[in-house]
């Protein structure tokens, strides 16, 4: 037996009520993540040479999202929920042979568990020659979990569940985590022989403790490092606080990294989210997806970026952004809206009340203030008037505005898509851009103005005319 041959199997067939929620409790988010994404991605990380997965409640959705987590995973369908013993019978029959080395539980609602803590147990398991090892826990309250029950030698003789405790029993802080190893072949053996005369009248594989002792085989107890990383989250109130922590240790974990945070408590960084040296977070940012933001950058105050790229040295304040790419040295916000599909180009600026999508707005090219871009290319080097609206749509279809480099439109333009305004072209203040501008030219549309000289004084003469009308 060798800890390379190593099948974790995943529980997740119970439905958690306490969620009061349509979505099943493991797939509810935290960090980004599932919460059984999570536990996927810890178990994929001990790289083990099978993985099975009990699905029950809500399989139609709970089975392919295992399978995007962990591609090669079994999935095992437990028909009925009878209990956490009666799961691992149908995950171990679900295996075309019967499996060898060591078996490793886990629950599939532990999203604080960390892959190298399951790798140190699972290796200690093996290195013991145990017929079972239980991660166990320390806990202040511990209600609702097995309890760990040592004789006074200090070996471990059995797991009692909440239900079946005496109150002496009741009293042992010692609990287990839930997740357990085995060596394979005295598990297979222990299922067959389970019973569920309990108070919940369910198959415990927490009985399988029992059984060891009566063989006379060893059972091993590792307690956890960080309790934590075993709790599960029963209800939304649970959940939220497993998210903080998580944020928490993902934020610590890129100020190790180098980067800096001015404000842990009010940044969230999500799991899959990269940063680089020297970034700079400041307070309220949310990093969200597949963000990635490269050396120093600084991100914030108040600003959420989902899927977004920010290039090195780049400045971006008070900023909402989905799939947009903000370039080196660029400056967004404050108060920006970039939509999916908005490129910005190197020391470019989209500015404050700025709306952008699907817009390449090239190297250097501003767009300062108060503006919508949508479906449009901008060149290098051009500057775009303050309050410019791209008329993208006309009530059926989406057209594209092109605009060329070293191009100042005037303030308050209107481009009325599809239509193209060369390099080196201006237009004038107010100007509607109904036709193409060609290369250097100048456009204005707006009508000329009138003047009427005099007119305060005048209007004042009408009035105080009419005023005496009155009183005679
Ligand atoms: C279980 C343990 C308990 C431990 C606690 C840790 C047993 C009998 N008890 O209790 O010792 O302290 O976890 O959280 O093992 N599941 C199935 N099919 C079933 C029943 C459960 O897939 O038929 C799954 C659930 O979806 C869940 C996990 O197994 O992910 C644990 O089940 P749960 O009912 O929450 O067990 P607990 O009563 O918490
Ligand atoms: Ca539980």
């Amino acid at each position: 037996m060798t800890s390379s041959d190593l099948t974790v199997i995943v529980l997740a067939a119970g439905g958690g009520t306490r969620m009061k929620s349509k979505t099943m409790k493991v797939l509810h988010r935290i960090g980004g993540r599932s919460m059984i994404g999570h536990v996927l991605t810890a178990v994929q990380e001990t790289a083990p040479s099978r993985v099975v997965a009990v699905i029950g409640t809500q399989r139609e959705q709970v089975g392919p999202h295992v399978l995007e987590h962990a591609p090669d995973a079994v999935l095992a369908v437990q028909e009925t929920q009878d209990g956490t013993g009666h799961a691992v019978r149908v995950a171990i029959e679900s295996l075309p042979e019967a499996p060898t080395g060591t078996v490793v539980v886990v629950t599939g609602d532990t999203p604080l568990l960390r892959g190298e803590s399951l790798r140190a147990f699972a290796a200690a398991h093996a290195d013991s020659g145990a017929a079972v090892s239980v991660l166990t826990g320390t806990v202040e309250k511990p209600f609702g979990y097995g309890r760990i029950v040592r004789n006074d030698a200090g070996t471990v003789e059995a797991i009692v569940e909440e239900k079946d405790c005496t109150d002496e029993q009741r009293e042992i802080a010692e609990i287990n985590s839930g997740i357990l190893a085995f060596e394979a072949g005295f598990l297979v053996g222990a299922l067959s022989q389970l019973t569920n005369d309990n108070a919940n009248g369910e198959y415990y594989l927490t009985d399988t403790v029992k059984l060891a002792r009566a063989a006379g085989h060893t059972v091993a107890a590792h307690q956890v490092d960080d309790v934590r990383e075993t709790e599960g989250a029963n209800d939304r109130a649970q959940l939220a606080e497993l998210g903080r922590i998580l944020n928490q240790r993902i934020v610590t974990g890129w100020m190790k990294e180098g980067v800096t945070v001015m404000d842990p408590a009010t940044t969230w960084i999500e799991a899959d989210v990269v940063l680089e040296r020297d970034v700079t977070l400041l307070p309220g940012t949310q990093l969200l997806g597949a963000t990635l933001v490269r050396e120093d950058a600084v991100v914030g105050p108040d600003t959420t970026l989902e899927d977004t790229e920010v290039g090195a040295g780049a400045r971006v304040v008070r900023t909402h952004a989905q799939l947009a790419v903000i370039g080196m040295e660029a400056n967004v916000g404050p108060f920006s809206y970039l939509r999916p599909g908005t490129v910005l180009g190197a020391a470019g600026k989209i500015g404050a009340f700025v709306e952008t999508k699907n817009a390449q707005i090239g190297n250097r090219s501003k767009v300062p203030h108060l503006s919508y871009v949508g479906d449009a290319e901008i060149g290098e080097d051009s500057n775009i008037g303050a309050g410019t609206i791209f008329a993208n749509y006309d009530g059926k279809q989406k057209h594209r505005t092109t605009i060329g480099s070293r191009t100042k439109t005037g303030s308050n333009n209107t481009f009325i898509a599809p239509v193209r305004i060369g390099d080196d072209a201006m237009t004038g203040g107010g100007t509607t851009v109904r036709q193409d501008v060609p290369d250097g030219a100048l456009a204005v549309s707006a009508g000329p103005q009138r003047t009427l000289e005099d007119w305060k004084a005048r209007k004042a003469a009408v009035v105080q005319a009419e005023e005496e009308g009155e009183d005679a």
